[in-house]
């Protein structure tokens, strides 16, 4: 029987879990319609907002490198190496509302069997920008979208009602949902930042404002490194930088560890997964964890602007492991999804070689009420 790799995700039905995240791949119709030609299951759009944005005078993003006999990471394109992450400070979609709507339409009709999402972007600090929300979210929905996900975990906002900056902030995540659910016919994906304590804080206001999904991660809070010779950050405008984001290889174990927080903490929820992947081994983490898809973009953007290659390996590496364990009568991808999340406990639950004389960290002596953690 040939491998099922169909999935149903907050009531969607998607041919594969694999989708393009909000980013350059799906910046233009013209992307996204190859990317769908290619394989990808779906797309999420590169964030739609209402006001027009110029990026910065010089290159948005850059991939740092690694080299095998070396400590130093750089941007500087170097025979031999490997890719340690992108760094980007691009804003949202440079092209506004307008330009959107009824190339959404169009997409949508082309291909109806794939999923479409768009990604939202507004503020926060008045009421008139709630009402902003409202609108892009009314306006992508009456053009065709099938889900809606809302960017509030862009990491590099000054504005503090914009961005990560409303992901940083449980009630205003709730709120703001909430003013997206009450004109939604579609389902609301709320996509968080991990730049935050214990993101279960903002999944859980993410939920209560009624939120279907929580997606997971954007990029990580990071500066670009600084050249040793000329003692410039390898990435600068005339000398000066401001934090960006960190995405691909280099988050994977980072961005797993935020998830896997999420989907202990909420066991019945569903979560997309994203970062640094680019193969399915990566994918299957986040499966594993309780993702029910999951969303690329550095890998993508390094290979042919969508993806094929990535795209194919997915959907090759999906069915060669669902045939691989077929004798565990898994057959798709429910069969074995969330498997492991219950694997992540505390680090005193670990088993130590001498338990008798570990107390969790506190001392042996300690009174039973500060409690020794170690059972
Ligand atoms: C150049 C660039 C632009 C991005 N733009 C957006 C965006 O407009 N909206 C958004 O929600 N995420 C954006 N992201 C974040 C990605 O969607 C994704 O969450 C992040 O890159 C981690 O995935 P990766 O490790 O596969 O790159 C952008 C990422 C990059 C590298």
């Amino acid at each position: 029987m040939p491998a099922d790799l169909r999935v149903t995700f907050t009531g969607l039905r998607f041919e594969n879990p694999f989708l393009l995240a909000s980013a350059p791949p799906t910046e233009s119709d013209g992307n996204i319609m190859r990317a769908f030609e290619a394989g990808w299951g779906g797309v999420v759009t590169k964030t739609i907002g209402l006001h027009p944005v110029t990026n910065v005078a010089g290159p948005k993003t850059k991939f740092l490198r690694a080299m095998p006999d070396s400590p130093q990471l750089s941007m500087q394109k170097r025979p031999g190496t490997a890719l340690h992450s992108s760094w980007n400070w691009e804003l949202i979609s440079d092209k506004p509302l307008d330009w959107w709507i009824g190339r959404l339409l169009r997409i949508k009709k082309a291909p109806p069997e794939k999923i479409l999402i768009a990604s939202i972007m507004a503020g926060s600090g008045s009421d008139e920008e709630m009402r902003h929300w409202q609108t892009l979210a009314k306006a992508c929905q009456a053009d065709g979208a099938d889900a809606l996900e809302l960017n509030l975990s862009c990491p590099h906002m000054d504005r503090p009602d914009m961005g990560s900056n409303i992901g940083k902030d449980d009630e205003l995540i709730s709120v703001v949902t909430q003013v997206v659910k009450e004109v939604a016919t579609i389902p609301v994906w709320a996509k968080l930042t991990p730049s935050t304590t214990d993101i279960v804080v903002e999944a859980r206001g993410a939920f209560l404002g009624g939120a279907d999904a929580i997606s997971s991660s954007n990029t990580f809070t990071s500066l670009p490194v600084i050249d040793p010779e000329t003692l410039e950050f390898e990435m600068n405008v005339e000398g000066l930088v401001s934090t960006g984001g960190l995405g691909g290889p280099a988050i994977l174990p980072l961005s797993l560890a935020k998830m896997a927080q999420m989907t202990g903490a909420f066991e019945d929820k569903e979560f997309s997964g994203i970062g640094g992947i680019s193969e399915f081994p990566h994918a299957l983490n986040y499966f594993l964890l309780g993702c029910g898809t999951v969303q690329v973009c550095t890998a993508a953007m390094l290979d042919h602007a969508v993806g094929p290659t990535v795209i194919r390996n997915l959907i090759r590496g999906m069915e060669e492991f669902l045939e691989k364990n077929a004798h565990r009568g898994w057959q798709k991808l429910d069969d074995f999804r969330g498997i492991r999340r219950n694997r992540i406990v505390s680090h005193s639950k670990i088993k130590r070689p001498d338990e008798a004389h570990y107390h969790g960290g506190y001392d042996a002596e300690a009174p039973a009420t500060a409690g020794s953690g170690n059972k």
